[in-house]
């Protein structure tokens, strides 16, 4: 019998290899150009395709997934997150929903790992210092940063990425805090020699370098809001490489600009790709355009695991990374 071949929409450009091994396995619709689509564009496919391969740039919403053909039975998304995507309406239409988890882990836990050197050791300003031809010489007390040897950084949201990111951080020296809504297993916990925080308030209270590692879901929006920002003690300095809604982003401007945290890392933005310009301007703060995933290795893996979820789809077998609303 032959393999039957579900019509499939890729929303955005992926990798080469990985756009030709699914036209060899299914019947693809590509986006050449790599253009946004429009929600009527979006809305088009969906009424179309048995199966939709968006990013994390693509918003189906309730009405998107309301609007749906019925003949769309799987949204396979490229890339870990799922809040772009409505999952309880997704759900109660019987609509599967599969991401792209593990594959992306090490690369970000890289980006989170870099910022935090970058931020503490102020590569920001010292490249401006340089490009702007201001430098005027080594001196013995300008440039200072903090040394990360001996500091403390709380990891908020100890999964694959958070947990990666410690093994990292080990190796420079910084001990490892954590909240997270379950407490690891007693032998995770010795591996990493990491302390728990059942109360996010008192770890932000008492950390030098704060990491942002959960995913944005209901319950973590603005989970670093003004209140919060205030219990950060005024030398610590906020990493973010997951979303930037779980920062309320104004509040997070205020405390940068009156001095009362360091600085921040960011790689992700409340308002992608829109950033406020204040922002951009401050010297203790990096910005980076989401690219905490962006290896080419990363994107074949991610680019293989929607295959994987597609095919175990089309051929009955258990799906690997079907997401269920209860894991948020
Ligand atoms: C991906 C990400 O590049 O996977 C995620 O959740 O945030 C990114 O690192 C992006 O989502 C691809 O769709």
């Amino acid at each position: 019998m032959p393999t039957r071949k579900p019509k499939v929409v890729i929303t955005r450009k992926l990798p080469g290899i990985i756009e030709t091994r699914m036209m060899e396995l299914f019947d693809c619709c590509l986006n050449l150009d790599d253009h946004l689509m429009s929600r009527h564009e979006l809305l088009h496919h969906m009424q179309s395709c048995e199966v939709l391969v968006p990013t994390v740039t693509d918003n189906i919403d309730n009405e998107m997934l309301e609007k749906a053909g019925d003949n769309l039975r799987l949204i396979a998304s490229f890339g870990a997150g799922v809040d772009h995507i409505n999952i309880e309406k997704a759900l109660e239409k019987n609509i599967i929903i599969t991401n792209t988890p593990d594959v992306l882990a090490e690369d970000t836990a890289d980006m989170a790992m870099g910022l935090i050197i970058a931020v503490a050791r102020r590569f920001n300003e010292g490249q401006k210092l340089i490009t702007s031809q201001q430098w005027q010489g080594w001196g013995p007390t300008t440039m200072l940063g903090y040394r990360l040897h001996g500091k403390r950084l709380g990891i908020i949201g100890m999964g694959r990425i958070g947990t990666a990111l410690a093994k990292r951080a080990i190796g420079f020296g910084l001990s490892i805090h954590y909240h997270n809504r379950n407490r690891l297993a007693i032998e995770s916990e010795e591996k990493l020699n990491a302390t728990y925080w059942s109360s996010l308030d008192q770890m932000l209270n008492h950390m030098d370098i704060i990491s942002v590692n959960c995913p944005h879901t209901p319950a973590t929006y603005h989970l670093l809001n003004a209140r919060r920002l205030a219990l950060i003690p005024s030398h610590a300095f906020i990493i973010n490489t997951s979303r930037g809604e779980v920062i309320d982003e104004k509040a997070l401007l205020k405390s940068l600009s009156r001095k009362e945290i360091f600085g921040a890392g960011l790689d992700v933005f409340e308002r992608e790709p829109k950033i406020d310009p204040k922002l951009l301007k401050m010297p203790d703060v990096i910005c980076l355009p989401h690219m905490g995933s962006s290896t080419y290795e990363g994107r074949e893996d991610m680019g293989e695991r929607v295959i994987l979820n597609i095919k175990c789809y089309v051929d009955n077998h258990s799906i690997p990374d079907r997401v269920l609303v209860s894991m948020f």
